[in-house]
Order: structure tokens, then sequence, then C-alpha cells
């Protein structure tokens, strides 16, 4: 009978092992069972970048990269896109099942009450330069709301947790669109608590003189669309990020200040904006051949392509490839749309790509989206960071309540000098002539 072991035989010592195999894994401190002498700390796996390593048992986001399948709570993401609202998909992510009508109810006015931000916030904001990142000022001003709730600190409570939890929801939103205001040198909009979540954000973003504002409504839903197919991406870089911080038990607001950091970077959500430049330096489709032979001798990436796990088309990317469309009936074509669909005609066919399974993935198309919405580049990480905040909250949640977890510390392979001494000390122990 199979049995659902592995066995490892340790050749340096002849010891045998049986590790347990369970849900497609091994665990790895089994391995610490194989030991050179009674002082040797045992075997250890290395596994930089965890390329083959999972760091948490979790339930909330499931991911076949070879498939193209995406899926929250079991839901597919294309039945959510196209048949719920992100707040309905946010409720799903952190509690587990979809709300009824008021459940659903109760938990957008908590959100929507939760929007408004501290009078001293926007003191905050003004200190930094006009042409400050707005990512960076994000960043920052997410960390510094754990100074305007210092009760966030107690995370055992499950009641403050929840508090925390709608707060950053709600707030993420009025920080993000002041931090864009403060770089236009225009004036904080309110929340309008009647608006639905992205149809605010719009509001405290591009509204004007008028007396009230209203949302386009293709351009409402798009973004709710695109808050959608954010929401949550499993133990990507800034999620391991919040986990990994959150790990020592220090309040949401840090964590989340350190996960928004980690999707800053270009290989993680910064691809986005770093799409839109790369499109920009191509130009045209005539240039196309040149730029695609300049990645394959190796000089800079084709942005927006290729994902650790999708080694198939990612399915947030198809979704974005059609709404595109829908959006520029409102806004009028962004050319950059007919760069970005024949470089994705021409990687596909290309061997270097096929053969390294380099796919679109989300960043590809939504750039051009929001660039067609009238969003400014580099807000484009921020755009990103507004719907991961509740995939991050999630997962933090989840870790919190994983009695398998503890604060998250790596082993490492030393390689460095063995033990020396300082000149004097090397000296004064080995005296000339003595
Ligand atoms: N363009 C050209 N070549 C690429 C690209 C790319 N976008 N991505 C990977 N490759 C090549 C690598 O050069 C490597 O080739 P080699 O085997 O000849 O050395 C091979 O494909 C494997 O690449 P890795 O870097 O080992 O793959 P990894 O899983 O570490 O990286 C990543 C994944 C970071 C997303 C990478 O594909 C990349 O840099 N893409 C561009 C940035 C991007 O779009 N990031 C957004 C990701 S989605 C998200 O975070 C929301």
């Amino acid at each position: 009978m199979p049995k659902d072991t592995v066995t490892v035989i340790d050749n340096r010592t002849g010891q045998q092992i049986e590790i347990p195999i369970k849900d497609g894994t091994i665990a790895a401190p089994e391995l610490r069972k194989l030991k050179t002498s009674p002082d040797d700390f045992g075997l250890m796996t290395y596994d930089p970048a965890f390329m083959n390593t999972a760091n948490c048992r979790s339930a909330i986001t499931f991911i076949d990269g070879d498939k193209g399948i995406l899926r929250y709570r079991g839901y597919p993401i294309e039945e959510l896109a196209d048949h719920r609202e992100f707040l309905e998909v946010a409720y799903l992510l952190l509690e587990g099942e979809l709300p009824d009508r008021a459940q659903l109810a109760a938990w957008k006015a908590e959100i929507m009450d939760h929007t408004l931000v501290h009078e001293n916030i926007k003191k905050f904001i003004d200190g930094f330069q006009h042409d400050a990142h707005p990512m960076g000022i994000l960043q920052t001003a997410v960390a510094a709301l754990a100074t305007f709730y210092p009760d966030a600190r107690n995370i055992h409570d499950p009641v403050v947790r929840r508090l925390q939890i709608v707060r950053l929801i709600g707030k993420v939103t009025t920080l993000a669109a002041y931090a864009y205001r403060h770089s236009m040198g225009w004036y904080y909009v309110m929340p309008e608590t009647e608006l639905s979540y992205a149809g605010n954000f719009l509001n405290m973003l591009f509204r004007r003189t008028e007396v009230k504002y209203e949302p386009n409504p293709v351009l409402e839903r798009a973004l709710d669309i695109l808050f959608i197919l954010h929401a949550d991406h499993e133990q990507n870089c800034s999620t391991t990020a919040m986990r990994g911080i959150g790990s020592s038990h220090v309040d949401p607001y840090s964590a989340m200040a350190g996960a928004t950091a980690a999707l800053w970077g270009p290989l993680h959500g910064g691809a986005n904006e770093a799409v839109l430049r790369m499109l920009k330096e191509i130009g045209s489709v005539a240039n196309i051949p040149g730029f695609i032979e300049k990645v394959k001798k190796g000089e800079g990436r084709l942005m927006g392509f290729g994902h650790r796990i999708y080694k198939n088309y990612d399915p947030r990317a198809r979704i974005l490839r059609e709404m595109a469309e829908k959006v520029f009936q409102v806004t009028g074509r962004n050319p950059m749309i007919d760069i970005a669909v024949e470089l994705e005609r021409i990687a596909l066919h290309d061997d270097y790509f096929v053969s390294r399974k380099l796919y679109p993935n989300v960043d590809f198309y939504s750039g051009i989206i929001y660039q067609a919405m009238k969003f400014p580049v580099d807000m484009f990480p921020v755009l990103f960071a507004i719907p991961r905040t509740v995939g991050w909250l999630a997962q933090w949640q989840e870790m919190l309540l994983d009695p398998e977890q503890k604060i998250a510390r790596p082993r490492q392979v030393f390689i460095g000098h063995e033990v020396r001494h300082l000149p004097e000390v090397e000296a004064k122990a080995h005296p000339v002539g003595a």
C-alpha cells in the first residue's frame, strides 16, 4: 500500500526518517531530526524568495497558476467581477461568506462612516512637497494612523481588531484622494457617504466647483471591478510583508505601511506605473519589434508580463482587456491600448516568452484604463493599494487567529568569516617574543 510519506536517507550518517505528506507538503522542521552530531542544529531547507515553501495555511484565495484560475473563498473571480460590488467582496474575503442584504447595508454604512479622517491628517499631508509621490504619502499617512488610534495595539481583542479593519478600509480612499489633491494643490473634499465606495472615491479625487458630484456610472462600475480584481492574491510580496510584520504583533497600521512599501516596488504593484512608462517609451506600434529584441537580449523586461505563480494568462488581465473597451466608450480611446494589444500579440507568439510561460499579468492593462480615466501615472500603485487593503487585513487576521503561526523568523546559511580577532586583541593574546 502506498503511504502518504516521504522517506529521507541521510547518506552522511545512514539515518533514515519518514516524513508525513499533508496537503502536498512536508513539514520542514521534520528534517531537523537528521543530525550529524548531538549538537548539530539539524538539516534545514534552503529556499531564497520562498520559491517552494508554503508559509501558512489559508482559506482566503485560491490560485491555480497553470490553469489561470483565481477564486476568492471559492468563488471564481469572473463571477464576482460580473455580479458583485467591491464592498460585498471585501466582506466575503474578511468574513468567509457573502453578506445577506441586511449585513451588506450595515457593512457599507459602517465603512462609509469611517471614511472621515482626523483634521490633523490634512495638516500632516500638507507637510509633503507638492511633487511628493502619492504612494509615499499614502504609506506614511497609513503609518501615522497608528498614532491616532493607540487602541489598535490591542490586536488580540476581536472588537478592537474589527474596528481597525473598518477604519482602514474606509480611510484608505480618503488618504489616497488627499495625496492626489495635495499634488494638484486642490482643497480636500469631504467624503459623501450616500455615494458608493468607488463613487465617493471619484468624488474626493475629481470634484471641482460643482455643488453635487455625480460619478459617471460606467467609470464608477469600472473602478469597482478594478477594486474587486485587486482585492487579494494570496501570498504575494506585500501580503507576505503584512503577515511578517504583523507576526511581531504590532498594530495593523504599522504592518500595512510596510505592506504598502512592498507593493510600491516595480516588480510588484509598481508595475502598472512601469507599464505605462514602457508604452510611452515604445511610442508606436512600429517600434515594438525593436523593443522586444532588447528585452530578449536582457536589456530590460517587458513590464506587465510574467508572474511567479501564473504560467498562463492572468484571469484578471483578460477581464481588464475587455473592460478597457467599455471605459474608452466614455473617455475616448487611449492610444496606448493599440501598442499594448500588439505587444501582447507579438510576445505571445515569440518563443522567448512562450518557452518561459510569460503572459500578461493584471498590471498590463490596468494602467491603460487608469490613464483613460485621467489618473496620473504615479497614482496607479495607490489605486492598487486601496482594494489590496482588504486582502492584507483578511490575511493579517487569519495569521493572528492561526495557532500554528509564530513570529516570522527565517534561518540563514552563514557564509561569512569564521571567528577572527581585532589586531590589538590578537597582539595581547600572542605578544611578540612571548
Ligand atoms: N520580461 C522579460 N523576461 C522576463 C520577464 C519579463 N517581464 N519576466 C520574467 N522573464 C524571464 C527572466 O529573465 C527569466 O529568464 P531566464 O530563465 O532566461 O533567466 C525567466 O523569465 C524567469 O524569470 P524570473 O525573474 O526567474 O521569474 P520570477 O518568478 O522570479 O519573477 C516577476 C516574476 C517578478 C513578476 C517577473 O516576471 C517580472 O519581473 N515581470 C515584470 C514586472 C511585473 O509585471 N510585475 C508585476 C507582477 S504582478 C503583481 O505583482 C501584481
